[in-house]
Order: C-alpha cells, then sequence, then structure tokens
C-alpha cells in the first residue's frame, strides 16, 4: 500500500527514482510524485500513474543524485495532485513521503494550524512535514525523532531537507521499509523490488526505528553501518520482471510448479513420512504441547487458511479455527497460551490486520507463527518462529502463486502435526509422495490454458457468477469467486455446494451461471447432485472435474479436467484453473490485470 523509494549515489536520482515506482507501483497506483535536490528543490506531483509522472517530468533538468518518491493508494484525500506525496514544510525545504496512517493528524493539524503552519493537501502526511519543521534545529535526524514521538499511527517514511542534502532520514513503525547498500548509492524502498536492480545488500530497519541513510551506508543508534545488520536479499531480478509474459498474473500463475518446488526444498522425507521445517526447530517443545491452533489472514491467505483447517483437522490431529485477521483481534479470543499457537499466513508479511492480530495473542503470551513469503518482513519478524514460502516476489495485485505455495506449506505442517500424533507412517509416506506429485500436475493444468481461454471467451459478458465448491475445495471456490471479482470486476459468489439450496438458489437462472468444484472425492455425489440443482434451473455451469469423468458431461456445459490427486491435497490443482478463467475474462474486458482498480498489493492500512 504505496511505494516509496529514495536514492543518494553519485547517479541521476531522477532516473533510478522512477524505475523504483515502476517496480513499486503494484503497491499503489492513484498518483505518483518525485523530489529530486540539486541548486533547489525539483518538486513535481501528479493524480494518476507513473506514467503520467514520467510524462510530466521527462522535459525537467534534474541533475541531483538525491531524492524521493512514491506512489500512492489514497486514504486521506482524493487521488490529486496536491494530495500525492511528497510533502513539504512551509519552506519547502523539507520533504517527506509515507506510507501508512497517521491516526491522530486531526489534532496535531489544528495545533500546526494554530502555530502558523499552512497546509496544502488534505493528506494526514502532510501534517508530518510541519511536524518536523517545527522540529528542526538544523539536524533531520533529531526533528524526524521528535516529530515522530508526537504521532500515533503507522508509517515507513523517507525525508529530506534542502538544507542537508548528504542525508535520506529513513523511519518505520508497522509499514515495511528496506535499506539497500550499494557501492557508494544507497536506495531506501518500501519493498526489495526497487532495490535488486542495485544492490542485494539491505538492511531492515526495526519497528520504531530511525535511520541515517548516507550514500557510503547508514547510521542508526549512534553506530555507522554496523555489520551484523546487513542481510542479503535471497530474489533475483528475473523473479520481479515480466519474462516475456503479458502479465505478472499469468507469469505467476505458471510459476506455480516452480513455487511447489521451491516451497517443499528440503523440507519433506518421503521415506519417513515426514516433514522437516527449519523454522519451526526452534519451538519444537511448545508445538508439542500444542492442543488448539487458530489460523489468522486476509483475502486469499484466509481462503488458504480455511484449507488449512480441513487439513489440520482430518490429518493433523489438531483443533484448528480460522478467522479473518480483521475480526479475529477485536473478537477478545480466549486463549489458554500453554497450548494453543497462532498461525499467521501472508504473502507480504505486511498486512495490518494480521499483524495486528499476531501483537494481540503475544501480549497474551501465545505463541505466534508465520507463513510469510517476504523475508524479513514485518510478521516474519513479529512471530516466534514460522515457515517462509520460498515463492519469490509476487508483484501481481491479485495474489495466485502465493496461495499455490501457502496450501503446500500448511500440507507440510499437516504432515508435521500429523506424525507427531495420530497419522500413520504409510499415511504420512502417501501423502509426501503425492506432494512431489503435484508440480507435474500442475505443469498438466497449464497445458490446458488454451482451452480454459476458450472457455472465458464464452462467458466473459456474464454480469454474475456463482463458485460452488465443497469440503477442501469450498475454501477455493471462495478463492475462485475473489479472483474473478477483484480483477474482472464481474460480480462472483462463492459458496459452500451444500449451502446453495439455503438462499442463493434464487438467483440462479440462464444469465447467472455457476462454476463448481466437482472431482471425485468423498463429496463428489452430492456436489453433483448441487449442481443437478442447477442445471434444473436452466443454470449454466462450468466444471473442474477428475479426468475420466465422463458422467460430469451430463451436466456440465464446459468442463475443464484435472489429475487426479489427495482430496486433501486437491486444493492446489483446482484453484489453477480458476486462476487462468479469471485472468482471460480480465483481459478479454481489457482490465488492468495487475494493477486493478481500487486494490493495493499489501494492505498496511486498516
Ligand atoms: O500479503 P497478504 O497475503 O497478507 O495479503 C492478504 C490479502 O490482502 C490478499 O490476499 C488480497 O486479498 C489479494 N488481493 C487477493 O488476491
Amino acid at each position: 500500500m504505496c511505494g516509496i523509494v529514495g536514492y543518494i549515489g553519485e547517479k541521476s536520482a531522477k532516473d533510478i527514482l522512477i524505475d523504483g515506482l515502476r517496480r513499486l507501483e503494484y503497491r499503489g497506483y492513484d498518483s505518483a510524485g518525485i523530489i529530486v535536490l540539486d541548486d533547489k528543490p525539483n518538486l513535481v506531483k501528479t493524480e494518476g500513474k507513473v506514467d503520467t509522472l514520467d510524462e510530466k517530468i521527462k522535459d525537467i533538468s534534474m541533475p541531483g543524485n538525491i531524492g524521493i518518491a512514491h506512489t500512492r493508494w489514497a486514504t486521506h484525500g482524493m487521488p490529486t495532485d496536491e494530495n500525492a506525496h511528497p510533502h513539504f514544510d512551509c519552506n519547502k525545504k523539507i520533504f517527506i513521503v509515507h506510507n501508512g496512517i497517521i491516526e491522530n493528524y486531526k489534532h496535531l493539524k489544528e495545533s500546526l494550524i494554530k502555530n502558523g503552519h499552512i497546509f496544502s493537501s488534505e493528506t494526514d502526511t502532510e501534517v508530518l512535514a510541519h511536524l518536523i519543521e517545527e522540529n528542526y534545529e538544523g539536524n533531520l535526524e533529531s526533528a524526524v525523532e521528535n516529530a515522530l514521538s508526537k504521532v500515533i499511527g503507522t508509517y515507513g517514511i523517507a525525508a529530506i531537507s534542502a538544507d542537508e542534502p548528504d542525508k535520506i532520514v529513513a523511519a518505520k513503525f508497522g509499514s515495511p521499509l528496506i535499506i539497500g547498500l550499494g557501492d557508494n548509492e544507497s536506495i531506501i524502498a518500501s519493498d526489495a523490488s526497487a532495490i535488486l536492480r542495485h544492490t542485494k545488500q539491505v538492511v531492515y530497519p526495526e519497528e520504531g526505528e530511525i535511520v541515517v541513510v548516507q550514500k557510503d551506508g547508514f547510521i542508526t543508534k549512534g553506530e555507522i553501518s554496523p555489520k551484523d545488520r546487513i542481510a542479503i536479499l535471497e530474489w533475483e531480478l528475473e523473479q520481479a520482471e515480466k519474462s516475456g509474459f503479458p502479465h505478472f498474473m499469468l507469469k505467476e500463475i505458471f510459476e506455480g510448479p516452480k513455487v511447489i518446488k521451491d516451497s517443499i526444498r528440503g523440507r519433506l522425507i518421503v521415506d519417513e513420512g515426514i516433514s522437516k521445517l527449519g523454522g519451526l526447530e526452534d519451538v519444537a517443545d511448545e508445538l508439542s504441547r500444542i492442543e488448539r491452533l487458530i489460523i489468522v489472514g486476509c483475502g486469499t491467505a484466509y481462503y488458504a487458511g480455511l484449507v488449512g483447517e480441513y487439513l489440520l483437522e482430518e490429518y493433523g490431529g489438531i483443533p484448528t479455527e480460522v478467522e479473518y485477521a480483521s475480526e479475529f483481534r477485536y473478537r477478545k479470543p480466549l486463549l489458554d497460551k500453554e497450548t494453543t499457537a497462532l498461525i499467521a499466513i501472508s504473502q507480504s508479511g505486511e498486512t495490518a490486520d494480521t499483524l495486528s492480530a499476531v501483537k494481540e495473542v503475544k501480549m497474551k503470551g501465545v505463541l505466534t507463527l508465520g507463513i510469510v513469503n517476504v523475508v524479513g518482513s514485518t510478521i516474519a519478524r513479529e512471530t516466534d518462529a514460522g515457515v517462509y514460502n520460498h515463492a519469490g516476489p509476487e508483484i501481481g495485485v491479485a495474489s495466485t502463486k502465493a496461495l499455490v505455495s501457502q496450501l503446500a506449506i500448511l500440507s507440510l505442517i499437516t504432515l508435521m502435526f500429523g506424525r507427531q500424533r495420530e497419522l500413520s507412517l504409510v499415511m504420512g509416506q502417501r501423502i509426501a509422495k503425492e506432494i512431489y506429485e503435484l508440480p507435474a500436475k500442475i505443469e498438466e493444468i497449464l497445458s490446458q490454458n488454451d482451452k480454459i481461454k476458450e472457455i472465458a471467451e464464452k462467458y466473459k459478458d456474464y454480469k454474475d457468477f456463482l463458485y460452488l465448491g465443497r469440503k477442501y475445495n469450498y475454501p477455493i471456490a471462495l478463492e475462485g469467486a475473489l479472483k474473478l471479482k477483484e480483477i474482472s470486476y464481474i460480480h462472483a459468489e462463492g459458496y459452500p455446494a451444500g449451502e446453495m439450496k439455503h438462499g442463493p438458489i434464487a438467483l440462479i437462472d440462464e444469465n447467472f451461471p455457476t462454476f463448481g468444484i466437482c472431482l471425485k472425492d468423498s463429496v463428489y455425489d452430492k456436489v453433483y447432485s448441487n449442481l443437478c440443482e442447477i442445471k434444473a434451473r436452466c443454470g449454466k455451469i462450468i466444471v473442474v472435474a477428475s479426468e475420466g469423468d465422463s458422467e460430469i458431461k451430463n451436466i456440465a456445459d464446459d468442463v475443464i479436467y484435472i489429475p487426479k490427486t489427495l482430496e486433501m491435497l486437491s486444493p492446489i490443482l483446482t484453484v489453477v484453473p480458476l486462476q487462468l478463467f479469471a485472468y482471460h475474462i480480465a483481459v478479454m474486458l481489457g482490465r488492468n490485470v495487475d494493477k486493478p482498480r481500487n486494490l493495493a498489493k499489501s494492505v498496511t492500512v486498516e
């Protein structure tokens, strides 16, 4: 949510900042702005995308080697030129870009106005610029520190002063921020994709930390570039590029087989039917005492958790509940800290609601675990232990490969718990063996991409869709509906197939197609009957079915066959055709697939 980038070095800050903004644009894309310092501050802000900003500045000379830039996802104030970041003080000497929300901004703004400050935007962020000005006595770092001590809320910020053009002051609390350390240059960004091109050496500021970034290093807590703070990024630059695909989303769906391999590499021992999760070893004792798991997440990550509930109860032998993180934190849950653990699932590791749920239960002494993709992200660091997805950067706003890897990791965690409890060696071996088969099976599904595109063409003009699934594939029905609505803007509802007759069936007619997941598994007959009820009401039906199931053709208008696997692992396969279907419809409707309207990649505000 909002992309921040800052540069200080010897190259043209303008070029590096614009390149960085393009790579971060998936985080927010309703307005953008840049400030580069040279003889004078060069500030340009605009409503619209980074392309619009680039067009506006292409003929402006900005030779400076220090600057900050921002791409916005509006919270306070409409997307306008004035509300775009960077924001500045009354003298236009101090500039700031911000990701997060200043909750007490109204109160601060009132007192700053009383002190004579003139505001030029409706944003909460501008308050920070004036607060820093109010506290400025020739040292930007101290001014930022004093200003932030008055603030309630979350922030990742980068600030510069025309009077101190040799430093960027960065700070973080509840919003992501990374500092890249290159050869006589430093880059600040809200995620690694803007840094990878320049360096792999990074520093992750801690919550509440203020860092002075210079071209030859950084100063934090009075120390100059402490070596033990420097980490190495694992991601490769190509992973953050489209590599010939028209969209990141399609590329990321096609990465499914590799993502499974990377998520399970070194973590599965087939002969013993067990998984080995290094990230959980430090808490092995605590885990052996756990009698109840709570999974929290948002959006797609929440749906992964719902699949996890089925997995962990049926095969892991452990009572599991799943909650929207945004609800969980306000529910005042009753938790026994000795026997309960919380698993937070998050691709970005920065989702504000999920992070708050983690903090909430940590305060109560409950063990917290993370399934997180972004290494070094706030949730990864805040949880007591966890498992990284190793899925590589996910740039498309619609989550696809992250879900595939989250499901793979939940299967590994299920194996871990299961084999410590009742799960037999034979069943453990079967599951482990089958997990290894998944990449090849996803390849088989991907090879049907053209066929799925043809089906999408047939259905692209419908205005409403129902998605039905049952048991393990009920959450996948929810996910299929979410994918369609978020990237194509078509109304879609996901439902457990058995619930359909308790209400949604009233919607069904020839204009309201249903996408069913009906595999040859323990609920085949039930889902088949539910689909017959749709057919009897003239509803069109598309089905994801098990290969070899010819009976399904009796009721389905269109069928996508997928290879057989264990029922518990089937969501990892069924989700792929649903992702492709949504993708193709969105492309055919001319939608901005990778950056759908109103959304942002990581939701770092409540
Ligand atoms: O980064 P996270 O996994 O925590 O993000 C959670 C949701 O915001 C995310 O899954 C969102 O629902 C996506 N737009 C789904 O495609």
